[in-house]
């Protein structure tokens, strides 16, 4: 029987991804999701590709209730990859509470749900803003957290810290959180990838609204910082790259290859790349001119940051292997797919 794995907030952006993975992996993947911030149709992308349907379960992980009905309808559940969590890093200033219930309470109750359901294995989402501006570059997981610049950066540190501290007095427990630097990018199929809703904050998904003409021009935020050519620095992962390292880690778990209980690896490509460079590399791969205009600096941002992947590459065995041009060229098919899409069903 093909081994089942919880994937909470898998109809999102990196968990569609992963489940893919796991299902090519031969892993039978079930997501929980409430549909917060996805769409139920990612579901017939996930199939379309690999041919099987996950099972799906939407409720919201805040609620205990639920998730022990969860639990006791799929007792055969081995492991867990949690994704599900609030992102937006603006949102977060204006709504702390509000991340700070969702994305908390939801590890909470999981974490709970494991010791109570007997499973063992979690995965955890992290990412490179429990770093902050690091004092070194490229930056290790051994780098001291810093201040977070917003609640949302902030549940990821405090979502570290209780896995960890759950960990140290309930050694039933093992996990890997995954410190994932910028995911960027799509399914080469163009079926599934990172849904626009709203206007983007983020930096890719801009570029090919403004490419397709949703937007007028991108704001680059700041071309006066300490850097090689002004703008800021930062380390792109292909998403599906990101997916791979989900279901190494997953099967490091289960066939108990792990070091410690609790591990912590950066998932990026391990090179920095300045918003100009990825201006450039998104001309290219589609062959368009891009609108931009340099304007203030963006506040919180950071200067420049990027991973030393070497832990990752040595412990896991796996190395970003697609560049920045796939991820661009990628993003952009996505991109028109999905607006063709669109238009065909207005
Ligand atoms: P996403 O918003 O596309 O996916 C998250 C999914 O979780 C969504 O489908 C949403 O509906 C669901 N969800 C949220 N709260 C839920 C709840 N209480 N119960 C059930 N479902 C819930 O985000 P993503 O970009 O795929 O990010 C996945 C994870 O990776 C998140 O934990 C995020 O913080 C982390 N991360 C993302 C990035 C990034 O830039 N995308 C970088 C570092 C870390
Ligand atoms: C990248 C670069 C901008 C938009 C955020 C979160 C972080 C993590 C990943 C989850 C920066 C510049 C952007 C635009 C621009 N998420 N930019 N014009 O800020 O590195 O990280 O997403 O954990 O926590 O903070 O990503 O894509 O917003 O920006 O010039 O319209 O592009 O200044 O240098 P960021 P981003």
């Amino acid at each position: 029987m093909n081994k089942q794995i919880l994937v909470t907030g898998g109809t999102g952006y990196i968990g569609s991804h992963t489940t893919v993975g796991l299902i090519e992996k031969g892993f039978d993947p079930v997501i929980v999701d409430n549909l917060s911030n996805s769409k139920i149709e990612v579901l017939d992308g996930i199939e379309e590709i690999t041919g099987i349907r996950p099972h799906f379960e939407k409720f919201d992980l805040r609620d205990k209730v639920d998730i022990d009905e969860f639990f006791k309808k799929y007792p055969n559940i081995e492991a867990i990859v949690h994704f599900a969590a609030s992102k937006a890093v603006g949102e977060s200033v204006e709504k702390p509470l509000l991340y700070y219930r969702n994305n908390l309470v939801s590890l909470i109750n999981l974490l709970e749900a494991m010791t109570a359901f007997k499973i063992p294995f979690m995965v955890f989402s992290s990412s490179c803003t429990v770093y902050g501006q690091p004092d070194k570059l490229p930056v290790t997981e051994a780098a001291p957290f810093k201040k977070a610049f917003s609640p949302y950066g902030n549940t990821k540190k405090i979502s570290e810290e209780i896995i960890q501290d759950t960990i140290d007095t309930n050694p039933f427990i093992k996990a890997i959180s995954l410190r994932y630097f910028n995911p960027v990018g799509a399914h080469s199929s163009a079926i599934i990838g990172e849904l626009p809703l709203g206007i983007p904050d983020n930096l890719i998904p801009f570029i090919t609204q403004t490419a397709i003409g949703i937007r007028d021009y991108l704001r680059v935020f700041g071309d006066d910082y300490n850097t090689a050519d002004g703008s800021c620095i930062r380390d792109y992962i292909h998403v599906v790259d990101l997916a791979k390292a989900h279901v190494v880690a997953i099967k490091r778990l289960l066939e108990k290859e792990y070091k410690s209980n609790y591990e912590i690896f950066n998932l990026g490509a391990g090179r920095g790349v300045s918003v100009f460079e990825a201006i450039r590399s998104f001309e290219k791969a589609s062959g368009q001119k891009l609108n931009y205009r340099v304007v203030d600096r963006r506040p919180g941002d950071i200067e420049q940051v990027w991973a030393d992947t070497s832990y990752a590459n040595e412990e896991l065995g796996w190395k970003a292997e697609l560049s920045l041009y796939d991820a661009m060229l990628s993003a952009w098919n996505w991109e028109k797919n999905y607006r063709q899409k669109g238009k065909e069903t207005e």
